[in-house]
């Protein structure tokens, strides 16, 4: 089933060019954060984050309040992300079919299901062993392709396990055809804690594309370690062409001790930019809206690029400047 929305500024150019973007700022971003978060906050993040350009952004999460209370007003940010009418396709994530239903209610048109390649943080995150999850997924997938809606899916701890360590490349290449043999249109590999490096991402992307085609895939990679964009770069010269993101480098996983975020969009977005790779987003919106968000948690900004840009005299001040007769 294919996504539901995708950009149409890169739809027309070459795929080979074309690198699409899914934002996961406001769900894995905000997902682990200790105070709560305003909804109203949240939407003008994702509005911010549709004016920069991106279309394609999981917005929340439809998983028990008690086990992720920051994300408790999911009825609410999707309701209204769905009214806004903005363009693109948004998204949640969605463990059983209560979540898929409840995400229905709320106008979902696209969900993600997640399972692990590890049983330890299987149990540990959704209470469930592999197998089990998967069983969860099943009704999913039916409602989902009698509702025509797109189902992407999640394996994480692909690089390596809080819990049980290293994970073998068979396993997520195993599990990663099962969910598309299930009907999920694409596989998100997720590097939970961000321990792979560039070698080790380009072994186990081997074993995966010897299951499954490349356009299927996307890469996931958390910044732990400060690998995330190398281990996108070795993707992308595997073939891999879809990148999960979150803007600011937002992020942790409430059930991956250590884990800190994922990879900044906006570095994600400078290297393809100066690679000659298309995304259609805007990187000064895309500061800004990672600025926005840094302004309402307090915190500074751990994306490079948003910190180079953000520390560019403003367009007005450099006219100024100019005007006064010296550049700086
Ligand atoms: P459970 O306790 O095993 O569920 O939780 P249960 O079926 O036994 O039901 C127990 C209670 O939960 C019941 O309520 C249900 O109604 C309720 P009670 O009768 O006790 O009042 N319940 C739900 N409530 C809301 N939404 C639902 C739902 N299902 C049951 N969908 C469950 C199972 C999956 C719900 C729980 O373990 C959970 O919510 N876990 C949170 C998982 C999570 O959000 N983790 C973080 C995201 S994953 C991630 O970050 C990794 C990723 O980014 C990729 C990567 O980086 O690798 C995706
Ligand atoms: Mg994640």
């Amino acid at each position: 089933m294919s996504p539901g929305g995708t950009s149409a500024g890169t739809d027309r150019l070459p795929a080979q060019e074309r690198v699409r973007i899914v934002e996961v700022g406001p769900r894995d971003g905000l997902q682990n954060e200790p105070t709560v978060i305003d909804s109203a906050v949240k939407l003008e993040l994702v509005r911010r984050l549709v004016g920069a350009g991106l279309r394609q952004i999981e917005v929340t999460a439809f998983v028990s309040p008690r086990w992720v209370p920051q994300m408790a007003d999911h009825q609410t940010v999707m309701a209204q992300v769905m009214s806004a009418a903005w363009p693109g396709g948004f998204s949640a994530l969605t463990p059983n079919l209560q979540g898929y239903q409840a995400a229905r209610a709320a106008g979902a048109q696209e969900v993600a299901v997640f399972a692990a390649a590890s049983e330890d943080f299987s149990r540990r995150n959704i209470n469930c062993s592999i197998e089990e999850s998967l069983q969860r997924f099943r009704p999913v997938l039916q409602a989902a392709h009698e509702d025509g809606v797109a189902v992407r899916a999640y394996v994480s701890c692909v690089l390596g396990c809080p819990y049980a360590g290293a994970v073998a490349p068979a396993a997520v290449a195993d599990l990663a055809e099962r969910l598309r043999d299930m009907g999920c249109y694409e596989i998100s590999l997720g590097d939970t804690i961000g321990v792979g490096t560039p070698d080790k991402t380009r072994r186990l992307l081997e074993q995966v594309l010897r299951q499954l085609p490349a356009d299927c895939l996307a890469g996931h990679f958390h910044d732990t370690y400060g690998q995330a964009l190398v281990n996108v770069y070795a993707a992308l010269d595997c073939g891999l062409r879809t990148f999960d993101a979150a803007v600011a480098g937002l992020g942790g996983c409430p059930y991956a001790a250590g884990a800190s975020g994922n990879l900044a969009t906006e570095d994600l977005v400078y290297m393809l930019q100066g690679m000659g790779l298309q995304t259609g987003v805007d990187l000064d919106r895309l500061v800004d809206a990672g600025a926005y968000i840094c302004g309402q948690l307090g915190r500074r900004s751990p994306s490079r690029v948003a910190r180079a840009l953000g520390a560019r005299p403003a367009k007005a001040e450099i006219a100024n400047q100019q005007k006064q007769g010296g550049t700086g």
